[in-house]
């Protein structure tokens, strides 16, 4: 086969592989979608405002969903559930993938009528390192409040059950660092700028009161 010819055939190759992809795309959903809330948007007022919710899960959630739709495609990610991108992308994949799960964690967190307080195995996990479950919420707010910067405060779980509260900037996600994430609080600026203003430590005191620990507890 001459140099052109080859040429030709690789671009057909080339041509027919993007066509099996979209159809695999198109067939198997490969697609982020944005997940319905468990809940109204205006549930979660006054803690979360429906305003809040509008902007935070109707427009940044969605972009960064929408951002991996257009990122994903012809990488090795193209199919990839969000913990694989999360465990194994790097860049903006890594960024919109972490975003797009940390977001997800994050709003199925929250119910109009929740448990306030942990049970089980995860109440237990709390007291061996905390104390009093009244000790640990004290520290997780106070990490929530004092990260610098736009990020999330992470309360994980490693191999062993034991429980860490991490910072992490930006898009950190602990999945990335081997632990298991149980509860996500988003201290992005745009998660409580419209409801709290500059008062983080307020949007954090408020938060206990929508966290429902049924949830958190099924993750551990
Ligand atoms: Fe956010």
């Amino acid at each position: 086969m001459d140099k052109m010819n080859r040429k030709r055939w690789m671009t057909v190759i080339g041509l027919l592989g993007c066509l099996l992809c979209f159809w695999v795309g198109e067939v198997f959903g490969y697609e982020f979608k944005l997940p319905p809330l468990p809940y109204e948007k205006s549930a979660l007022a006054p803690v979360i405002s429906r305003e809040t919710m509008e902007f935070h899960y109707g427009k940044h959630l969605k972009g960064y969903l929408d951002n991996l739709n257009s990122l994903v495609p012809g990488t090795p990610f193209e199919g990839a559930d969000l913990p694989t991108i999360v465990k194994y992308a790097t860049g903006p994949i890594y960024d919109n993938g972490a975003q797009a799960l940390n977001h997800i964690l994050y709003f199925n967190t929250f119910s109009a009528e929740p448990a306030h307080e942990p049970t089980g195995a995860l109440a237990e996990a709390i007291a061996r390192k905390w104390s009093t479950f009244e000790d640990f919420k004290k520290a997780f707010s106070e990490a929530g409040v004092s990260l610098f910067g736009s990020g999330w405060v992470w309360l994980v779980k490693d191999r062993n059950g034991d429980l860490f509260i991490l910072q992490e900037s930006n898009a950190g996600n602990p999945l990335s660092k081997g632990y298991t994430p149980l509860l996500g609080i988003d201290v992005w600026e745009h998660a409580y700028y419209l409801d709290y203003r500059n008062k983080r430590a307020d949007y954090m005191e408020n938060i206990w009161k929508i966290i429902d620990w049924d949830t958190v507890e099924a993750r551990y």
